[in-house]
């Protein structure tokens, strides 16, 4: 439901492209992925499509689409928008974060909130107030504070918590559905399930990393800590429960990987000197389903059916996928995982096929093993190792969720 193959955002381009990302994607047992098309400004949404497309298409392993990040709107945007989705592009994004790179100002979030909704468009939202985060981060810089610490630092959790409650109301006022992603605390969690309570088309997505990694991480001695600096950054154990409840209790319906690598090497280095320029993201598609079954339905955390909706059912439903994807019935394509759950896998950056020289999971014991693959019925992978064709992908176009 998230990832950013072959992106180019904070001064590098992600370590994974298509064809790469997609076989790690098989070899995890994902079989279908929607990337985010990102607008850089001056550009029109049907030529960043285009350009998305262009990068895909014949190099992808297994099925695709994409989302459009809207960073910078211009006159024609409401037309454009219109073409996209005509084109079965059903969902956009827009961030409250990322200030003088991708932020919009919340009148920018509500004219697009209003217009995604009435073309039947599914508005995500990268929520963060940016405004403060800068505010924060420079302080930290100036306190002498330049190390991936501050990165954590400067995004308490009331950076996260602020703006979901803002973006709920401005969703509320336009009487649009909204789709946060990457969800990371408690506070967020609470204020997704209030409005799900009270009858609000509002949802959310966490990823595997936020529900198993902990803020200590920063602490990890010399640039080493540069290998989590994600945003929302990873939270402390009370987050981490409050997000395994909310799954089990559907105030959010999704896992998804955030998939953006970097690598250590040349690319997180850009923030060397200064964590406001390493670039935001790690790898994840590999690792997404079987870390959620391992660490997930293993010890409790999650029922295995659960488990399949938050990976499978809800992502397709939720973004007008269903019921081609996300259910094993007759007309639906025969997307199938076998997992082994009396084998077990160790993670090890050395022999993954994401291509980054880094896991933010590395040496995890992961209990259960993806032992096949299946695309609409052909085998892609089987035991770690990519079998299928590189372009055996599809473009996926979607319906209005
Ligand atoms: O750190 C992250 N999440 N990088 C990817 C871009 C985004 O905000 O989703
Ligand atoms: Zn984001
Ligand atoms: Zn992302």
């Amino acid at each position: 439901m998230h990832t950013h193959m072959d992106t180019p955002f904070m001064g590098a381009t992600t370590s994974d492209d298509h064809a790469s990302g997609s076989r790690a994607a098989a070899v995890g047992g994902t079989t279908t992925y929607i990337d985010y098309a990102f607008q850089r400004p001056g550009e029109r949404l049907p030529d960043v499509l285009a350009q998305w497309a262009r990068r895909a298409e014949g190099r992808s392993a297994i099925d695709f689409s994409f989302h459009l990040a809207v960073t910078s709107p211009y006159p024609d945007l409401v037309a454009d928008m219109a073409l996209v989705v005509a084109d079965g592009i059903t969902s956009f994004k827009v961030f409250m974060a990322y200030k003088g790179l991708a932020m919009l100002d919340d009148a920018q979030l509500f004219s697009i909130l209003t217009e995604s909704s009435r073309l039947g468009a599914t508005l995500c939202v990268h929520a963060e107030n940016g405004h403060i985060i800068d505010v924060l981060a420079d302080r930290m810089v100036r306190a002498g504070r330049t190390g991936p610490l501050g990165h954590l630092l400067s995004r308490p959790p009331e950076t996260e918590v602020e703006a979901v409650n803002r973006g709920i109301v401005l969703a509320n006022l336009a009487d649009a559905p909204l789709y946060f992603v990457h969800l990371s605390t408690a506070g967020a969690t609470a204020a997704v399930a209030e409005a799900r309570a009270a009858g609000r088309p509002i949802s959310g997505e966490t990823c595997t990393h936020y529900l198993l990694l902990d803020e200590e991480l920063y602490h990890t001695p010399g640039f080493e800590a540069a290998k989590y600096v994600v945003s929302p950054p990873l939270r402390g154990r009370e987050h981490r429960e409050a997000l395994w409840r909310g799954l089990r209790e559907d105030a959010l319906g999704v896992v998804s990987s955030d998939h953006c690598p970097f690598c250590m090497s040349g690319q997180k280095t850009l923030g060397a000197d200064d964590f406001r320029r390493i670039p935001n993201g790690a790898p994840g598609i590999e690792h997404r389903v079987p870390m959620l079954y391992g660490h997930g339905v293993r010890p409790g955390r999650l029922s295995l059916e659960r488990f399949v909706e938050v990976v499978a059912t809800e992502p397709a439903r939720r973004f007008g996928l269903y019921p081609r994807k996300g259910v094993i019935r007759r007309g639906s394509d025969a997307d199938l995982v076998v997992l082994d759950p009396d084998a077990a896998s160790v993670v090890l950056a050395q022999t993954m096929t994401q291509n980054c020289d880094y896991t933010p999971f590395e040496r995890w014991h992961v209990p259960g093993r993806v032992d096949e693959v299946y695309l609409r019925g052909k085998l892609v992978a089987r035991r770690g190792r990519f079998v299928g064709r590189q372009d055996g992908g599809r473009f996926l176009a979607r319906r209005p969720a």
